[in-house]
């Protein structure tokens, strides 16, 4: 194979124009590994006349992204706009549905869709590739899919929000509060203008349910995920957390279990907070890197970890699915067909045991403990240890304007235990501020 391997380009913002200096400084390298030299030939942007940094005159131009599908000539489409629907979506059914491989880092779009695609991609003879849409040039995907193809799997952990990591290894070390780590995240390009979908838990949700499918073969219901963000965690969960030997996290996790008698698996998805030992792998993961821990049955614990976004990183990830295309090497999306991926039901969250870290906020009067316990009482959810009840926050771990903070680990209990105990404190007028409530993960 020696001819060239022509490709488009939908999107020119921070993935796009990273494809394009990745293209241009490696091509030779690229050429020597793939047989092919990979040269695109059209893009796709809003704006024609913005300025990229970038020489554009030598590649065709296409108002339109959808173009990129009828256009003759390419071997290849990459998308990297963005977006669950509209114009990312349009282009992606348009380039599966006539045999045109599609290469792109939208995981929104994946989660939402991806079955569907890779159906459509199926049914035309053509590849759908994604490794840039979970954990960026990290090459989880390719892990599962190749790497990890002798093992079962029946669990799943990961770090997969790198702005999420950012700000809570940052309260950690600063012990400041999430709104003054997040103006600072964003002055330093960590965080988006618009946090929601990072800091809120959909975005490692997205991730979660594609990597989900990879390792346990079945088609997981993105709208399954339960998904818990940031927000709520204070810099003083993070300083008390640390005093009893836990860091906190945001914590991806999926598992698959078998239903006895060979009925549908039933698979938990679930993205929040969780308080992590200092021996887990990913209590070490810091800053705005991402992480997965995938347990193989033959190949024991593999922990991936690398930067989880970015232009290069991400740029990294795509070259190496065109790379597979230019190589003829594509496997199946979701690494077996689509068609074969088992339907799942959704595991019964409220069944599974874990200690607790429990936070209230409290009015400061007689009785509010009693108050708490006898809740925990009724809902049979012992407490291991009050580890904290004072005034105010500890030192340096932000001020509790309304109220007095009380901290407590339960034992072993149902998560729909803790669940019933916190709605019996909901209504109650010694409560100031909604209760937070974090898992401890064991290593
Ligand atoms: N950024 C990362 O680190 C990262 C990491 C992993 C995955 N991803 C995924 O990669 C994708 C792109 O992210 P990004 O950060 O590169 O986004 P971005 O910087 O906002 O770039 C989006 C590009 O799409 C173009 N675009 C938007 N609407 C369009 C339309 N209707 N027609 C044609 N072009 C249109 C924009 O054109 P103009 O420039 O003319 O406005 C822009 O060039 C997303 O799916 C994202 O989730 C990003």
């Amino acid at each position: 194979m020696s001819e060239v391997f022509k490709v488009g380009l939908a999107g020119l913002g921070t993935v796009g124009t990273g494809v394009l200096r990745l293209l241009d400084e490696h091509q030779a390298l690229l050429e020597a590994r793939s047989g092919r030299r990979i040269e695109v030939r059209a893009v796709s942007a809003r704006d024609r006349s913005r300025e990229r940094g970038l020489d554009l005159s030598r590649y065709e131009w296409c108002d339109d992204p959808a173009a990129l599908a009828q256009r003759d000539g390419l071997d290849a489409v990459i998308e990297t706009i963005g977006g669950t629907d509209g114009p990312a979506l349009d282009l992606a059914r348009a380039c599966l549905g006539r045999g045109r491989p599609l290469v792109t880092a939208n995981k929104a779009m994946i989660a939402e869709h991806g079955f569907a695609l890779a159906e459509t991609a199926e049914a035309s003879g053509t590849a759908l590739l994604f490794e840039a849409a979970v954990c960026a040039g990290t090459p989880i995907l390719q892990t599962l899919r190749e790497g990890m193809v002798g093992n079962r799997i029946d669990r799943i952990e990961g770090i997969l929000n790198g702005t999420s990591n950012y700000i809570l290894s940052a309260m950690e070390r600063q012990g400041e509060d999430f709104a003054e780590v997040l103006c600072e995240a964003q002055r330093l390009g960590y965080a988006e203008a618009d946090p929601a979908l990072d800091v809120g838990g959909g975005d490692a949700a997205h991730k979660l349910a594609i990597l989900a499918a990879l390792a346990f073969g079945v088609r997981p219901r993105f709208a399954e995920v339960e998904i818990e963000g940031i927000r709520d965690v204070r810099a003083a969960d993070i300083m008390q957390a640390d005093r009893l030997g836990y860091c906190v996290r945001l914590v991806a996790m999926a598992d698959l279990e078998t239903a006895p008698g060979g009925g549908s698996p039933r698979l938990l998805q679930r993205v929040r907070p969780c308080l992590l030992p200092a021996g887990h792998p990913l209590a070490a993961i810091d800053g705005p890197t991402n992480a997965v821990l995938v347990h193989g049955d033959y190949a024991g614990p593999i922990l991936i970890q690398g930067a989880g976004a970015g232009s290069e990183s991400t740029a990294s990830a795509i070259v190496s699915d065109l790379v597979a295309l230019a190589r003829g090497e594509a496997r199946p999306s979701f690494s077996i067909r689509a068609a074969d991926l088992r339907p799942a039901e959704c595991a019964d969250s409220g069944a599974r045991e874990a200690r607790y870290y429990l936070r209230f906020v409290v009015a400061d009067r007689p009785g509010v403990l009693a108050e708490l316990a006898a809740a925990m009482r009724d809902a049979r959810v012992s407490i291991q240890s009050l580890i904290q009840e004072g005034e105010s926050a500890p030192d340096g771990g932000g001020p509790v304007e309304s109220g007095t903070m009380i901290a407590l680990v339960t034992h072993k209990a149902p998560a729909r235990n803790v669940r019933d105990a916190l709605v019996r404190l909901s209504g109650a007028d010694s409560i100031v501020e909604p209760p937070l409530a974090m898992p401890i993960l064991m290593d």
